[in-house]
């Protein structure tokens, strides 16, 4: 009865485990502080909920399009030109509910049954279990510190359909040269599997990685999802997009979508309008942004005080952390969270290659992390 694929996911969702053990320690009266999942503490720019206030309060709605706005997606094509010089015409690109769930279907979409589908380890994990869930082959390409947590190319053989990438990645925090990326793509290329390229991170923190498309022969084969929740401060929006240039990705995208679901709320995407276009949410975001680096230097040079390397923070919120020897990255997350009441995510909870690893955010404010690492220090590592 029930899609057998289930059993090979974890039992809890990995953040949604690390939330109920927040929620648990909470109710037996601890004073939690929580650095696990990437969700932003400062909040949304008023310029941006007074826009989605004012659209829901003057305007009936009815079905929105499946693929989104035409003045959203045209805002996200001067985006592209103005941020990567990249030109994205509007009718290539498609609004979402936020990049995970897109992240989620694109295999159901580009692949079949048989199909071995190559996945960064570490990696966000809606990847991995997408791949499970949809009853694929999975091909793990480990990123670790030898490798500048950037894959091995010549683990890309012909028999792979379609590999996930994510620059500035998440969970590590490293950033993809473009001359790596351009090897990437001449490989994928080679063996004839297109590429699923996350960018949710692009705009968090300097600003400076580029868009797939800024690298040639990406337009036939790339498929970059984009997200406004990290640098505009909207999880709780669902709000992502999805480009490519490849007519046929085009095409099929705009099939699937068509028939899978009615198009995100027009009120959502009017937020996302005033994100993009409106100059105090800009202002709004660079000042997020200094506060983020602050605390970042905090975060990093907190850890390498207890000896802990560090990696990551630059262009993401997210530090990757070593552990001390001993420990399991889940001991070690298991240890912050039952005697410093410090929520971490453990490495593994990415992929077997992040065993050694915690992933720490930078989603708290300085006080607070401050207090974070007060208590971790006591813990005498
Ligand atoms: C993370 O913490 O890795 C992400 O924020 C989780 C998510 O986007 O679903």
């Amino acid at each position: 009865m029930i899609n057998k694929n289930f059993k090979k996911l974890s039992e809890n969702y990995l953040f949604q485990e690390l939330a109920l053990k927040r929620n648990e320690l909470i109710k037996q009266g601890k004073d939690v502080i929580a650095l696990a999942i990437g969700d932003p503490d400062l909040e949304t720019p008023m310029p941006i909920r007074e826009a989605m206030a004012k659209e829901i309060l003057e305007v009936y709605h009815k079905y929105p399009e499946s693929e989104g706005m035409l003045e959203l997606r045209q805002a996200l094509s001067q985006y592209y030109k103005k941020r990567f010089k990249v030109n994205m015409p509007a009718d290539n690109i498609f609004i979402s509910f936020g990049a995970k769930t897109d992240l989620f279907d694109v295999v159901r979409v580009f692949s079949n049954t048989e199909d071995v589908i190559a996945v960064q380890d570490p990696a966000y994990p809606v990847y991995e279990n997408s791949i499970l869930f949809e009853g694929r082959n999975i091909k793990y390409l480990p990123c670790i510190e030898e490798n500048n947590f950037l894959p091995d190319l010549n683990l890309l053989d012909k028999n792979i359909a379609l590999a996930y990438l994510c620059y500035p990645n998440n969970p590590t925090g490293a950033t993809a040269p473009k001359s790596y990326l351009a090897e990437l793509i001449k490989k994928l290329k080679q063996i004839n599997a297109l590429l699923i390229y996350d960018i949710a991170y692009a705009d968090f923190g300097p600003r400076m990685a580029p868009s797939i498309f800024s690298i040639p022969g990406a337009k036939d084969i790339a498929l970059e999802f984009g997200s406004f929740s990290k640098p505009y401060s909207m999880t709780g929006y669902r709000l992502s997009w999805f480009a490519a240039k490849n007519p046929e990705i085009v095409k099929y995208w705009q099939k699937f979508r068509n028939n899978r679901d009615s198009g995100c709320s027009n009120y959502i995407q009017k937020a996302g309008i005033t994100a993009l276009t409106s100059p105090e949410v800009e202002k709004i975001v660079r000042k997020n942004m200094a506060e983020y680096s602050e605390r970042a230097k905090l975060l990093k040079t907190g850890f390498e005080k207890l000896t802990m390397q560090v990696f990551g923070l630059e262009h993401t919120p997210y530090a990757w952390v070593s552990i001390p020897k001993g420990y399991t990255s889940k001991s070690f997350a298991e240890k912050l969270l039952n005697e410093a009441y410090v929520i971490v995510t453990p490495g593994s909870g990415f992929g077997p290659s992040g065993e050694g690893y915690v992933r720490a955010t930078i989603f708290q404010p300085k006080a607070k992390i401050e207090e974070a690492l007060e208590r971790i220090g006591r813990l005498k590592l």
